[in-house]
């Protein structure tokens, strides 16, 4: 047995921990199976003092608390974890962390502002230089800025991250960057940076022991200043930019010295003339004028700063340019075959003056052309002028969401000269599906590329367009899936606290976090203030978040509780539905046909719910029961007032009877006919979809899980309109923001909203890991889960890899030439329980390697014929014929017959449903024949 992977607040030897208790977590591996943790021993020493030394008798290996002497600020602590397992077995491993300042009010720096113009567009550059005193041992710089910021000492680029400090709640929150610069101020200038110090000259040269040092720091308005929202306002948090930094040193002779921001520092313009989130940057290296202004100190409350909390934006990806292109109107585009977020980095060697635009776009037009529409009043235009020298460019304070660039002023293009930079938090990959049908393989990048594509600091609803906000209906939507993909506990952790700083139980939880709508309070999007700390809880088994939303959770439900009316229920105020939904003509409102008080109350419960559950595993015995009881009532109201005594749903949409049994919502002796209340209307609309944003994530879940999921396999295997895979045909490389993004005629939605990279609609991920796969946590963090393939006709073998907080899990099956075979990699301290398909009864697993193979009649071949079939399909096979006349007598002769030839099966069941058994009937045995047709085929070629 060994430990592996010792995190210290799910990071790896962090520095600049700003918790008090910061957690620890640790994996176990063993070649022994059943293996589970019996006891462990956590010592933390700094230096020669042990600081805390803690046995536990417990499995728990995830996130344990420390609770020694308090910790010093800025010091490093080394962390040896020992492990015991339940076969006698002891192994022990080590870590470190490094605290950095847990009171912020204790930073000396200030921030500091200029006094440009306010028509100067150039981003300020804020420099000093000043003298070292001798050796450096260690160095730590603390850096934060209104706005979003580079730093660079002696020219060198100080850390990687793009777009820091990140975008918080500025009025309650704004996170500081830390980072360990001993080696730039050891061994002398680093790479000059392209808005070159003028003091740089004037610097030691390289490897010798610098004498004095430069630090810079340029700002950009980002989101603090810039231009942002739907009504192109611009300084939302202030109408300056500046700079606040900090650098502790260290030196060899045990002395210390800290450089701070202040009136000592100077500022002036540099080679970034303009950057605007939505608009783009202008770079000129052509000896732009250089202003100089005056540095002054601004008013500023340093409580509200924190450490960073989730992982930084970073460019996680370099793609190379796939294609050149010239359009019919004889555009120059380069196309990187991939709709990502970033920006491109461009290789160049222009003459002295030369100017290079550089316009984005998510796609072409029917015709082929640059189409930028999508991006709305988003400019997303880089402008670049040449030194005259060889260059790259890459823009620093902006991201774009494209696959094609638009290239001006440039005659000659080459693919080497572009590569596209994919930028997003930089959170760890966990999580891969994959199946032997290459366009739901397609789908799953596609997922994976929209949460890349949004989570951008904050999850965002799109990256492309004059939006880019935190929309979280979309986020809580989407939860699931995205934690299946990439650990997100940090990343919504740190969002979590925008979103409680910026909620009351006055006004509620807002539209969007962080909020610059001032728009409070809509069910489904709001709800988010529950769900997203329940995901991260289930998922990594992080009671913290728990800990810490508590108050905002529960005063979200007492907030509902607030609004509702004498019979219990929230039946007033704007809500946005089914956002999306197909179900209703479009309209200026957009929320689906589901009544949107039914959705409201049915989230309500759901959460009232969760915070019962939150209630419990915090302890608050007290709370749970309040909760319970509020749940208990508002069900007894809500049922009254949306089900009738026979069990029809007020609203008889796919969303009603998806939440109705989803969410559990509806009397038990109504469930089956909500159920075929549901199949009717999925019949109804041949076969598909009609779900928007709120009963999409949970269409196909509601099916499986309650004896139909074959319909929901069919229709997650849709390839036409409205479906996930009709995007996939339509060459989709992201998930769309609507069904109809693109219409069959590859013309496009022009309703002002169309957005090629949400992930709203990626949702469906948590059903094909869960479901098909098969993978679902029984206890948080993975501790305990579930292995339960769900077969799918069309896909013949499946699984997942998922990197959980305990290790590796691993489900694969494989259903072809008559043989089932089930894998499955169970981590060290957990257990499953695995159900296999066509078995009956749950196998109890611990730890280790399992597998299975038994025989099977089942094909999950894709079939020719199904429900989909139009009965004049059906009818031009003779068999059919011959089967209808055995079977039916006389039905073929019906004349009414001849005008349903254009009607599907499942349209013509919709009507009678007594006719279904037979028309399964005769569809199977047409899909036999063509088995049987084909394997003779095979047969007679060998
Ligand atoms: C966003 C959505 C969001 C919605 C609110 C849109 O503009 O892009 O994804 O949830 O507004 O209804």
């Amino acid at each position: 047995m060994k430990l592996y992977d010792l995190r210290t607040e799910y990071r790896v030897n962090p520095i600049g921990i700003g918790r008090i208790h910061p957690r620890f977590s640790w994996k176990m591996e063993s070649k022994q199976a059943d293996t589970v943790q019996k006891s462990c021993r956590v010592q933390v020493r700094t230096g020669e003092k042990m600081v805390w030394d803690h046995r536990e008798e417990s499995e728990t290996s995830v996130l344990i608390p420390y609770a020694g002497t308090e910790l010093e600020p800025e010091t490093r602590y080394h962390v040896t974890v020992e492990v015991t397992d339940n076969h006698g077995n002891t192994a022990s491993e080590t870590m470190t962390f490094e605290t950095g300042i847990f009171r912020p009010e204790e930073f000396q720096a200030k921030m500091i502002t200029h006094d440009f113009p306010e028509e100067e567009t150039a981003c300020p550059v804020f420099y000093r230089t000043f003298p070292l005193k001798g050796v450096v041992k260690q160095a730590r710089l603390y850096s934060t800025a209104w706005g979003v910021y580079e730093a660079y000492l002696n020219g060198a680029r100080i850390g990687d991250e793009r777009m820091a400090p990140g975008w918080t709640s500025y009025h309650h929150r704004l996170q500081y960057q830390i980072h360990d610069v001993t080696e730039l101020l050891r061994n002398g200038c680093g790479n000059v940076s392209q808005n070159k110090n003028p003091e740089q000259d004037r610097l030691d040269t390289q490897n010798e022991v610098p004498k004095q040092a430069a630090l810079e720091m340029i700002v950009g308005n980002g989101w603090y200043k810039g231009i942002f929202g739907f009504m192109l306002q611009s300084s939302l948090y202030g109408s300056r930019t500046g700079a606040f930094a900090e650098l502790h040193l260290l030196y060899e002779d045990g002395s210390r010295e800290v450089i701070c921001t202040d009136e000592a520092w100077k500022v002036r313009t540099g080679e970034i003339r303009y950057s605007e989130i939505y608009m783009g940057e202008t770079i000129d290296t052509d000896q732009p004028e250089i202003r100089e202004g005056h540095v002054s100190v601004a008013e500023f409350d340093k409580s509200i700063l924190t450490a960073q909390e989730n992982e930084p934006v970073r460019i996680t990806e370099r793609i190379p340019a796939k294609e050149l292109i010239v359009t019919p109107k004889g555009e120059k585009l380069v196309d990187f075959g991939q709709n990502l977020t970033g920006a491109a980095e461009i290789r160049v060697h222009g003459k002295k003056g030369q100017k290079i635009v550089i316009r984005h776009a998510e796609v072409l037009d029917k015709d082929g052309n640059f189409y930028p529409d999508t991006l709305r009043q988003a400019k997303s235009i880089d402008t670049y002028i040449c030194s005259g020298e060889e260059q790259t460019f890459l823009p620093h304070f902006t991201f774009h969401g494209f696959r094609y660039l638009c290239v001006e002023g440039l005659d000659e293009l080459s693919t080497d000269q572009f590569t596209a930079c994919v930028m997003h938090s930089d959170m760890e990959k966990t999580g891969t599906f994959f199946c032997s049908n290459p366009k739901v393989n397609q789908l799953q990048s596609n997922i994976s590329w929209g949460q890349r594509g949004n989570f951008l600091d904050i999850p965002t609803d799109c990256p492309q367009r004059d939006e880019r906000l935190g929309w979280t209906g979309d986020a809580q939507i989407f939860s699931w899936t995205a934690a299946f993909h990439r650990n997100t506990a940090l990343f919504f952790s740190k969002w979590m606290r925008d979103v409680a700083a910026e909620s009351s139980l006055e006004k509620g939880v807002p539209h969007v976090v962080p909020d610059i709508l001032g728009q409070y309070s809509s069910s489904a999007w709001s709800d988010v203030a529950v769900i997203v700390p329940w995901v991260v809880y289930q998922i990594y088994g992080d009671k913290g978040i728990l800990e810490e939303s508590w108050k905002c959770m529960h005063e979200w439900v007492d907030y509902i509780r607030s609004q509702c009316g004498e019979n219990g229920l929230w039946q007033s105020g704007f809500q946005y539905g089914d956002w999306l939904a197909l179900d209703k003509e479009e309209s200026a409102d957009r929320t689906g046909a589901t009544d949107k008080y039914f959705i409201a109350n049915a989230y309500y419960l759901y959460v009232t719910d969760l915070v019962k559950r939150t209630a419990e595993v915090l302890g608050l015995g007290e709370a749970a029961k309040v909760y319970q009881e509020l749940y208990d009532n508002t069900l007894e109201a809500f049922r009254q007032e949306y089900y009738t005594n026979t069990g029809r749903i007020v609203s008889e949409t796919q969303t009603g009877a998806v939440l109705s049994l989803y969410f559990d919502l509806a009397r038990e002796k109504d469930r089956e006919r909500i159920l075929q209340t549901l199949r009717t209307n999925i019949e109804n609309h041949k076969n598909h979809l009609a779900t928007g944003f709120v009963g999409t994530p949970y269409l196909c879940h509601a099916l499986s899980e309650n004896g139909a999921h074959d319909l929901a396999a069919a229709l997650f295997m849709k390839e036409d309109y409205p479906s996930w895979l009709y995007a996939v045909n339509k060459g989709a490389t992201t998930i769309w923001e609507r069904w109809n993004s693109i219409l069959p005629d590859g013309s496009f939605d022009v309703s002002g909203m169309n957005s090629l990279n949400h992930y709203a609609y990626g949702s469906i991920g948590d059903w094909m890991y869960r479901k098909v796969a098969g993978v679902s946590q029984l206890e948080p963090g993975y501790k305990r889960f579930r292995v339960q393939p769900m077969f799918v006709k069309g896909i013949e073998e499946a699984g997942i890899e998922f990197e959980s907080v305990y290790g590796k899990i691993l489900s694969q099956w494989s259903c072809r030439d008559g043989k089932i075979r089930v894998h499955v990699e169970v981590p060290a301290n957990t257990s499953a329980e695995i159900w296999l398909p066509e078995k009956d009864g749950a196998i109890k697993a611990g730890s280790g390697i399992h597998e299975y193979e038994y025989e099977t009649e089942t094909s999950l071949a894709f079939e020719r014929f199904s429900m989909d079939s139009t009965l004049g399909e059906i009818l031009a096979e003779p068999l059919a014929v011959e089967m209808f006349n055995q079977m039916a007598p006389g039905m073929l002769e019906n004349p009414m017959l001849a005008m349903a030839h254009q009607m599907t099966m499942a349209e013509l069941c919709a009507q009678a449903a007594e006719a279904k058994p037979l028309y399964g009937a005769v569809i199977g045995a047409l899909n036999q024949q063509e088995i049987a047709d084909a394997n003779a085929k095979s047969k007679k070629m060998q």
